[in-house]
């Protein structure tokens, strides 16, 4: 039987390639730049399916010119607001996408940045590598206490619950907003909030994440960061488009919000750079869900995805 065609746009990891290679007929990018608005077009007319990444914006406009030979998007991430679905479902295109399998790395990246943020890691790490740490008192990068502190989470879906049980390690007590309630075997005590600005008021510290899509864009605005209580710190590792950042960075120069630690951005790749300039601001490009384990895990699964409906079964993580 041939091989179906497969176009792969980034570098992915080892074990993805070689499988790919062994079972797919597969157009690769040597360069690993983002595949550009042309080059989707002009692939989907030579593959039967893509292996994106984020990186890969597949908007109206170049869904409408993709040619019908293109039969699946099984995408190597979990977010999907590169791809717009109502127009690749009215074009027939399935679209898959890859839970589960980053929550974890993701959620430890979530943790770092927190703990980044409350104990002033940009600032020491400056301080010692630059040779200007000259002095220590008692009062000296004084930050905010983790242990016991209350975490506010929006959006408990699988990577928000992986990062609680990773926060009650910290005895911290959370607080969640979701749609709808968990489970009291999901929540495991953790405290369900039916609107966001209960649960801001209570947050001492507050990660985000929930999807960016139309209804969650800019949903950490100026209104809903001052109603958090004074000090509090922010944490994104979900994606930029869900904070207004010239609001984050009005609030982190009046001091309401202490700190933040984000590994999304509104603009990606590049970042803020008014954002970067704070010192109370511990800064990542984006790198949630990259370890060797999850990165296999994440091209396994989009090959699963791939498996499955070329074998003419449904693909598990169809969106
Ligand atoms: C995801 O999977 O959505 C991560 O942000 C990496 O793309």
């Amino acid at each position: 039987m041939t091989k179906p065609s497969l176009w792969i746009p980034r570098r992915l990891s080892d074990a993805t390639m070689a499988r790919a290679l062994r079972d797919y007929h597969v157009i690769t990018n040597p360069d690993d730049t983002p595949g550009t608005a042309a080059e989707i077009i002009a692939m989907s007319a030579q593959v039967d399916a893509m292996l994106p990444c984020h990186s890969e914006l597949f908007s109206p406009a170049v869904v409408a010119q993709l040619d019908g030979r293109l039969k699946i998007i099984a995408n190597h991430s979990v977010g999907i607001d590169h791809c717009n679905l109502p127009a690749l479902a009215e074009r027939g295109i399935f679209v898959t996408n890859t839970p589960d399998v980053l929550s974890d790395a993701t959620a430890e990246i979530a943790m770092l940045l927190m703990l980044g943020a409350a104990r002033h890691a940009v600032a020491g790490d400056r301080l010692v590598r630059t040779g200007a740490w000259t002095s220590w008192s008692p009062s000296f990068m004084v930050g905010k206490q983790v242990t016991g502190a209350r975490l506010g989470i929006i959006g408990m879906g699988r990577v928000g619950q992986a990062f609680a049980k990773k926060a009650r390690g910290f005895d911290m007590e959370i607080h969640y907003y979701n749609r709808s309630p968990l489970t009291d075997a999901q929540a495991m005590g953790a405290v369900y909030h039916s609107d966001i600005d209960s649960l801001l008021a209570v947050s001492d510290f507050l990660s985000l994440h929930c999807p960016a899509t139309p209804d969650t864009k800019g949903l950490l605005n100026k209104d809903r960061l001052s109603k958090m209580p004074k000090g509090a710190v922010i944490v994104n590792t979900a994606r930029g488009a869900l904070i207004v950042e010239e609001d984050l960075i009005a609030v982190l120069q009046s001091g309401h919000i202490a700190a933040a630690g984000l590994d999304c951005f509104q603009i990606e790749p590049g970042g803020n750079p008014v954002l970067a300039a704070f010192e109370t601001v511990f800064t990542l490009p984006h790198i949630g869900s990259a370890t060797t384990q999850t990165r296999d895990a994440m091209g396994f699964r989009a090959l699963d995805n791939l498996d499955s409906f070329f074998a003419g079964q449904k693909p598990h993580d169809l969106c």
